[in-house]
């Protein structure tokens, strides 16, 4: 562990380089950096770099493409209650405990980055709750401060019981999968999971009174796509936003192909517009995220388009990801990563060691992804792992 951990070699002038050394040979295969692949490189090996600078940390994350980082995904478990078929496989293997981020190291994993400027959290799994007391990693995360926004994504299930202890711990917004208004088509698409619990648990966080609450359908072609317009209506009568998402290629799948099961945004669009006319609120811009968003006159809900293959929006990216094993992954389509693990189990550990290695991974967030469902899966990490 102390070798693996290049963060304990301060005074090291090849600082840059081994941040790539380590990613691609010490920890993990699965999130390989290779030097081929890596078109930041030249900046890696960077001479006049003397040494971490602990000092003069900066305020706000700025990657070399200009963009801010003020967001990010935190992943507290790869485990899931559901095996959604375009996120999972039907049989998974999930990391080992001893692996696993500690609630403590989440913790300081949140906190480094709102040092660092970072104004919004959203908590994402795999399913988030499922995690044992993931209440009190909430509850301490809701406490930091310069974090404008704690949000989750979730799949609903256990939202019965836990909205309202949600809700006090400060929890500000939820977005939360619903594919499919057939029970049926439900329990084939989530594997396992129970239409009428993810309703109920919609209608309690309703009830409960959050700041906003989103639906996430994921519509798959054969599947359904035919149900676009009753999933607006759903949200419609609840006063809720709904995003559809284009399916992403991130991980192998054995339930289908991914090239024959794509659907676009815009024939959701010209589908939803023949019941109900959309206007578009505009193209996203500044830190606005992914989401496309429609109005619709007669009604509060927003409805919104994720079409990462349509429309490329990298050039507005304002987020990193970190999965529980403490990888943080600057692109949700490309490998680029380095190992927070390994810092924070250092015996040297500091929070501001970690706040260096974060400000340094700025500098190999890629430009942008690359999906395409056309050829081989690229990338092999499955959604679990990312929560999206
Ligand atoms: P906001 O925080 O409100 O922007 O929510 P969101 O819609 O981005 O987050 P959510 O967790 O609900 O994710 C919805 C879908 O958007 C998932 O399929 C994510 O994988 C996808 N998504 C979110 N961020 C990105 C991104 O940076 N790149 C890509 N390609 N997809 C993203
Ligand atoms: N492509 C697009 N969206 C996905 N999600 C999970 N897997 C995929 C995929 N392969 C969605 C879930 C959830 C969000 C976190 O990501 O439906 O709403
Ligand atoms: Fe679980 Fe969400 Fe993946 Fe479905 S999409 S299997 S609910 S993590």
């Amino acid at each position: 562990m102390f070798l693996s951990c290049v963060y304990s070699l301060l005074a090291d002038s090849l600082w840059r380089v081994r941040i790539l050394s380590h990613t691609t040979a010490a920890v993990k295969p699965r999130a390989v950096l290779s030097t081929a692949s890596f078109p930041g490189i030249e900046y890696l090996v960077d001479k006049d770099y003397n040494s971490p600078d602990m000092k003069n940390l900066p305020p706000t994350l700025i990657d070399r493409f200009q963009r801010r980082v003020d967001y990010v995904r935190l992943s507290v478990t790869d485990r899931c209650d559901f095996r959604c078929v375009y996120c999972m496989a039907e049989e998974m293997t999930f990391i080992p405990k001893p692996e696993v981020l500690t609630l403590e190291e989440l913790y300081q994993v949140g906190r480094a980055f709102t040092e660092l400027g970072v104004t919004k959290i959203r908590l994402t799994g795999g399913e988030p709750l499922i995690r044992p007391n993931v209440i009190s990693l909430i509850e301490q995360l809701g406490q930091l401060n310069g974090l404008d926004e704690l949000v989750i994504t979730t799949n609903g299930s256990q939202l019965q019981r836990l909205a309202p202890r949600l809700r006090e711990a400060g929890v500000k917004r939820l977005n939360i999968s619903l594919d499919t208004l057939h029970s049926r088509k439900f329990r084939s698409l989530t594997r396992h999971g129970n239409l009428d619990q993810v309703i109920a648990g919609i209608d309690a966080a309703i009830e409960t009174g959050f700041d906003g609450i989103k639906i996430n359908a994921v519509i798959l072609k054969g599947r359904n796509e035919d149900e676009a317009v009753d999933l607006v209506s759903f949200a419609r009568d609840r006063k809720i936003d709904l995003s559809f998402i284009e399916e992403m290629p991130l991980g192998l799948i054995d339930d289908h192909d991914r090239k024959l099961s794509f659907c676009s945004s815009d024939e959701l669009l010209q589908d939803i517009q023949r019941v109900y006319p959309l206007t578009s609120l505009g193209e996203p811009s500044g830190n606005a995220g992914p989401t496309r968003y429609f109005s619709m006159a007669d009604s509060t809900s927003r409805i919104g388009f994720i079409s990462p293959h349509s429309n490329n929006f990298c050039h507005l990216c304002n987020r990193v990801r970190v999965t529980v094993e403490g990888q943080l992954l600057l692109c949700l389509g490309n490998e680029h990563s380095v190992d927070l693990r390994c810092i924070l189990r250092d015996e040297n550990y500091s929070l501001d060691l970690l706040k260096r290695a974060i400000v340094d991974a700025m500098q190999i967030k890629p430009e942008k992804h690359h999906f395409d469902n056309e050829g081989q899966t690229e990338i092999l990490r499955f959604m679990n792992m990312t929560g999206g």
